[in-house]
């Protein structure tokens, strides 16, 4: 079962809808949207289908996931059920298999052109998390540069994108990648900027402190340009959700308090240590006196808690600071861990509230560095010769929107 061909017809019939400076026609960056296929098994509101995608807020759309067969070394459909290509570092150990062999790395890549055609995907996104880490092999980092080498040549004459999601923290991004090699053979790098921290810790933290820590979205983002990646590749990650702890004394609820080991999950998404911002959303809808907000000055994202519930995440002014920084650093815009994690019902308010914020601060940050338009002739000219565009640029510049998102297939293995 595919909903693939669906989620085409669905892109095509719902391009023309246009909210003002809060859509993807209203800048020239990118918007990447990835989304989960098991959301479709969610529970009442949280269900979340093809239908649910509004392509005027992303400019690619990634279909998490697909997976490796070890025997094959073929790419094959994921069972969204049973939810990732994972189990005691054997995800990883699959990809660090198949990547140190010549002959191994065809087979595979042939079986993604297969695949990439016959569901009509426009590309592939490599998540393999990590290369050289855990049941990998140092030479993975080479290895990985390799086969994303072998894929490039493949795809380029198909026109499909190549693209990667990394790794936020600096103790992996020197041990997996080679930076330069990537940055040069990908079409985009999506940070995943996010999970910096979690109930793991056993005391609260951000989930994606901008800046202010050691780990901190600013800290990655420095290094991966440090190391030499464009900045034209890059791609900054923004969960749209939170990481939910549980308090061992309801009276102490700063940031760095002591927390249990278990936590607390959310009616949809039913993970502990994990809440979606649309199951935030409504639990304070619901309770809206009960739930204190706090925004760390330091780190720029806020922080909400109830009794013993404390939950790190990211709203409307977080992520539009995250937004503001990467396009200071003039990176190629914005990712999303998952557009099905947004308030994209609205029952909260406004339908995607915090797609349509990164939307928002992506044009707003285009409008503050071009120059003023031009006063609008006041005889009308005579209509030009239809030309052969310049350029990228001069294609930007007369905003030819984005009307269809690409849809990118993922591949993951975790560890
Ligand atoms: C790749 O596919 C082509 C055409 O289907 C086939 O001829 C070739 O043997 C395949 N190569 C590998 C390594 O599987
Ligand atoms: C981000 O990090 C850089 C390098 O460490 C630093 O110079 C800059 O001030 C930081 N940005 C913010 C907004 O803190």
């Amino acid at each position: 079962m595919t909903p693939l061909g669906v989620l085409l017809g669905l892109l095509l019939t719902l391009a023309a809808r246009h909210t003002a400076g809060q859509d993807v026609t209203t800048h020239d960056r990118v918007v990447v949207c990835y989304f989960g296929s098991w959301a479709f098994y969610r529970p009442e509101e949280g269900k979340f289908t093809v239908d649910n995608i509004d392509p005027q807020l992303c400019t690619h759309v990634v279909y998490a996931f697909a997976g490796l067969d070890e025997t094959s070394h073929k790419i094959r459909s994921l069972d969204p059920n049973l939810d990732l290509d994972a189990g005691g570092g054997h995800g990883s150990k699959k990809y660090s298999d198949m990547a140190k062999d010549p002959v191994k790395r065809a087979k595979f890549i042939n079986s993604t052109i297969d695949f990439l055609t016959t569901h009509g995907f426009d590309g592939l996104d490599l998540d393999w998390e990590y290369p050289a880490r855990r049941m990998g092999i140092p030479e993975d980092k080479q290895n990985f540069v390799k086969l994303v080498e072998e894929l490039r040549e493949a795809y380029e004459p198909r026109g499909w994108l190549l693209t990667a999601a990394v790794a936020a923290p600096q103790s992996i991004i020197s041990v997996s990648y080679d930076v330069p090699k990537l940055s040069k053979l990908l079409n985009y790098i999506h940070i995943m900027s996010y999970d910096y921290h979690g109930k793991w810790d056993q005391e609260t933290g951000h989930n994606a402190p901008l800046t202010g820590e050691e780990l901190s979205v600013n800290a990655t983002l420095n290094t991966y340009l440090e190391l030499g990646a464009d900045p034209a590749k890059l791609v900054l990650g923004v969960p749209l959700y939170g990481r939910t702890f549980k308090l061992v004394d309801v009276d102490r609820h700063e940031v760095g308090d002591p927390t249990a080991e278990k936590a607390f999950k959310g009616p949809y998404t039913r993970e502990d240590g994990f809440l979606g911002y649309n199951e935030m959303c409504e639990m304070r809808a619901a309770e809206p006196i009960a739930w204190t907000t706090r925004w760390d000055d330091e780190a720029k994202v806020p922080y909400v808690f109830h009794k013993n519930m404390w939950v790190s995440l990211d709203d409307e002014q977080s992520i539009t600071n995250k937004v503001e920084l990467a396009m200071r650093y003039e990176l190629a815009g914005a990712m999303v861990w998952t557009l099905d994690t947004d308030d994209f019902r609205g029952n909260c308010g406004t339908k995607y509230k915090l797609m349509r914020a990164i939307n928002h601060a992506l044009s707003t940050a285009q409008r503050g560095t071009e120059p003023p338009p031009t006063e609008p002739p006041t005889t009308p000219e005579p209509e030009p010769e239809p030309e052969e565009p310049k350029s990228t640029a001069a294609a930007t510049a007369c905003h030819l929107p984005a009307l269809l998102a690409l849809t990118v297939l993922s591949l993951v293995a975790r560890g």
